[in-house]
């Protein structure tokens, strides 16, 4: 039973997809009822919903860049480390970060490194606690 037979004709994976993608459209419908949910929790202020990566691009690519690494303009200027790094990863702690996003960063003279996060509640500082924790992947 080592030779297979060359697959001519229509093989049961290809007859399943019609199948499939019936379960795809029904499971999309389902998603749109989730969005609609999601929408009306949000726009009467029920639920809040974090999106991470829109925080990040809002308050912090501008110094750290999309990827962390801090090798924008501003990050450069400021000689921002790589917030990918382990090390840094491993030194800054959740309370730490927490800290930073909160009051910001001031170096020994007093002066701003890190603005404060404005407007930013303590459930979208957590979301972004959580991006900085992903970065270290990439
Ligand atoms: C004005 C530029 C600037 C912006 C905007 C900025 N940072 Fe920073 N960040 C810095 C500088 C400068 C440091 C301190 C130097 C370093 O650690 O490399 C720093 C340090 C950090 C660190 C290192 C660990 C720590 O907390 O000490 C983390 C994590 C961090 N920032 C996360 C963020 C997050 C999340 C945002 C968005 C809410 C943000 N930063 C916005 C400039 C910025």
């Amino acid at each position: 039973m080592l030779k297979q037979a060359p697959r001519t004709k229509v093989t049961p994976e290809r007859a399943s997809t019609a199948g499939r993608k019936s379960a795809a459209i029904t499971m999309r419908a389902g998603t749109f009822a989730v969005a609609g949910a999601v929408l009306s929790a949000f726009s009467a202020g029920v639920a809040h919903a974090v999106d991470a990566k829109a925080l990040w691009e809002k308050h912090c690519i501008q110094c750290h860049g999309a990827d962390g690494k801090g090798l924008t303009k501003m990050g450069k200027k400021l000689n921002i480390r790589d917030l990918t790094d382990p090390k840094i990863q491993a030194e800054a702690t959740d309370e730490k970060i927490r800290a930073n996003i909160r009051d910001g960063v001031k170096d020994a003279t007093g002066k701003i490194r890190m603005k404060p996060a404005e407007n930013v509640t303590d459930a979208e500082i957590t979301a972004l606690i959580n991006h900085v924790r992903k970065l270290s992947s990439k």
